[in-house]
């Protein structure tokens, strides 16, 4: 989604906020722009904005420096109005310009009404609506303004504010959009996400929905909803994100590579973790629920996989965006299970706080300690993995795994007072996830074979389906070729005529008992001259298929197979979109953290 940052700095603030916009990059974008509160020299009107702002990429901003010590950046994800330099942020209104991230739900109501005031509008966002709402309201007073267009707007929203009025002000306010303040040597920043920061600040501190940040006068100030100022602690910046450094290869290859160490420190971080405090929601649950997005909601079912084998009891899982229209039956006496890398996924935010005001315990499986989620939740379950930077999850997705594995144990533990045999191989995780990167020689030849294919199959049985779609999921996003996961037993019930010569179709099977099955529906591909390749740990299962294609995986107990063997598929993924021409770190229209519906 898009990025924002807001810097006072007395020295180069322009190229401060440069940096932080690249490296928003990551979060995916189609316009950037930056405007600035500039000393005129000339004129008798002291100060004014300068705005340049470009559809494409934020190098388009490189080049002259905008002089002055206050200023904002934005990369835009276009949701109202087409990527152009019209629709990329700043908005300007009169003396103040404005950057967002959000979505204004009430703007062609606003933009109505402010049309009907002779107001005319130059772009097509529904951004632009704050800045004339903050114009209109101006009387001198520059926070009282803002906070009176805020009171106007619903939805979302994550703004910063700088007026030619006010040189030397920023401000900020957050409704369900992340917003941070930070310090480093010699600047202050606002900014909607940490990494942005990296090696630029020292301290931060998130700001809670409703409150306002502005930096005036060399400082950093919070407030309430009402306008009260109110005392807020920083926290140093994280020592792995004030290092981020991408290095020679991407941040996909960089996160697939740490993915052992971010195992390791996740299950420290686990067997650290205090799970008395849901012990009885736990013991007691007589179901559980799970809601999350994308790779995220593979975890949740993996979570539901593992939870209904070991506990006996139903899991019902939704994607977020589903489960909040569907009228789900959660009330008191439910556990929700709510998975998110980012902790600020705006429909598991939502799902989340419906389960909440409807009695259910909330446990959130998180990779950021000071996200939304975690402060939403009755028990946030954090993951260690680092930070993330690439859009697609790599290193989370399989920490989430162990997550919810982990989770699962407990709940046993607490019911059963054992924990599942499974639970103790959990050391042996992480080496064995370093031995799956012996297949990588083997899927970089795989990828080879298929890079220029036009579409693909994914197929498994048991818990290898979650693991079939995360695989589909990863070569779509990244590589952008037409991809299924699908459970390979629905083979024959349609998408079977979809196969033909040479059509590429990958199997999973780490479930010893479902192996003859997958085999069964691989032979109905080759039958019908495709391309099968299959992965497991068992090598009579890959000797005995008729599959031309084979990988050893590497072997542990099988219910943690799901965390092995995402591993060479992932990496399958990254090197088909390398020899298709694409960026790992910059897929087609995507965004790392979908901070709005
Ligand atoms: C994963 O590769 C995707 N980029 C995407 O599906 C992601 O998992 C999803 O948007 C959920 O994000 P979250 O974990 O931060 O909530």
């Amino acid at each position: 989604m898009c990025g924002i940052i807001g810097c006072f700095s007395e020295k180069d603030c322009y190229g401060r906020l440069l940096r932080a916009l690249k490296k928003l990059e990551y979060r995916g974008y189609d316009s950037a722009g930056i405007a600035l509160v500039h000393k005129n020299r000339r004129l008798h009107e002291n100060y004014r904005l300068i705005v340049r702002k470009k559809k494409g990429y934020v190098s388009a901003l490189e080049g002259a420096v905008i002089s002055g010590d206050t200023g904002i950046g934005h990369t835009r994800w276009a949701t109202h109005g087409v990527p152009c330099d019209r629709n990329a942020h700043p908005h300007v209104s009169g003396k103040f310009a404005l950057v967002h991230n959000g979505i204004i739900e009430n703007h062609a109501a606003l933009r109505q009404e402010l049309c009907e005031h002779g107001e005319t509008f130059l772009s097509e966002t529904d951004s632009e609506v704050i800045v004339k709402l903050i114009d209109r309201n101006y009387a001198g007073d520059f926070f009282a303004a803002v906070r009176a267009a805020c009171a106007r707007l619903e939805g979302s929203y994550a703004i910063a504010v700088i007026s030619a009025d006010h040189p030397g002000e920023i401000i900020c306010a957050r409704c369900k959009s992340p917003l941070i303040a930070a310090a480093g040597k010699g600047a202050l920043y606002v900014c909607s996400d940490a990494p942005a920061l990296a090696g630029e600040a020292e301290f931060f501190c998130p700001a809670n929905d409703g409150e306002y940040i502005r930096i005036a006068e060399g400082k950093i100030l919070f407030y309430d909803s009402a306008g009260n100022e109110i005392k807020k602690s920083f926290l140093r910046l994280p020592a792995q994100i004030a290092a981020l450094e991408k290095g020679d290869k991407s941040f996909m290859e960089k996160e697939i590579a740490e993915t052992p160490q971010a195992l390791s420190d996740t299950l420290k971080s686990l067997h650290r973790t205090d799970f008395a405090p849901c012990a009885r929601q736990l013991r007691g649950a007589k179901r559980f629920f799970a809601v999350a997005c994308g790779t995220a909601y593979h975890a949740a079912l993996a979570f539901r996989d593992r939870a209904e084998e070991c506990l006996h009891i139903p899991v019902l899982c939704q994607t977020s965006s589903e489960f909040r229209y569907r009228s789900p039956l959660i009330g008191e006496g439910d556990v929700l299970v709510a998975i998110s890398q980012s902790g600020e996924t705006a429909d598991t935010l939502e799902a989340s706080r419906l389960a909440k005001e409807r009695g259910a315990y909330l446990i959130a499986v998180t990779n950021v300690a000071h996200s939304s989620l975690a402060a939403l939740a009755d028990f946030p379950l954090l993951l260690r993995a680092g930070p993330e930077i690439a859009v697609a999850a790599t290193k989370s997705y399989v920490c989430q795994l162990l997550a919810v594995f982990y989770l699962t144990a407990q709940a046993h533990f607490f019911k059963h007072t054992r924990m599942p045999v499974w639970f103790f191989e959990l050391e042996k995780l992480s080496e064995t996830v370093r031995a799956a990167e012996e297949c990588f020689l083997q899927t970089s030849h795989l990828a080879k074979q298929l890079s220029q294919t036009f579409g693909m199959y994914y197929l498994g049985r048991g818990q290898d389906v979650v693991t079939a779609m995360e695989g589909a999921l990863k070569v779509k996003e990244i590589a952008c070729v037409y991809a299924e996961g699908y459970a390979a037993g629905e083979l024959k019930h349609g998408t079977l005529a979809l196969i033909e010569k040479g059509f590429p179709v990958i199997a999973i099977a780490t479930d010893k008992k479902l192996a003859k099955k997958c085999e069964n529906a691989l032979a109905e591909v080759k039958a019908r001259g495709g391309f099968c390749a299959l992965f497991s740990q068992y090598e009579d299962v890959l000797s005995e298929s008729c599959a031309d294609f084979c990988c050893r995986l590497p072997s542990i107990s099988e219910p943690l197979m799901p965390v092995v063997s995402v591993i060479p598929l992932q990496k399958f993924a990254c090197e088909m979109c390398l020899l298709r021409g694409f960026d790992p770190d910059k897929p087609r229209n995507l965004a790392k953290s979908v901070t709005v519906e």
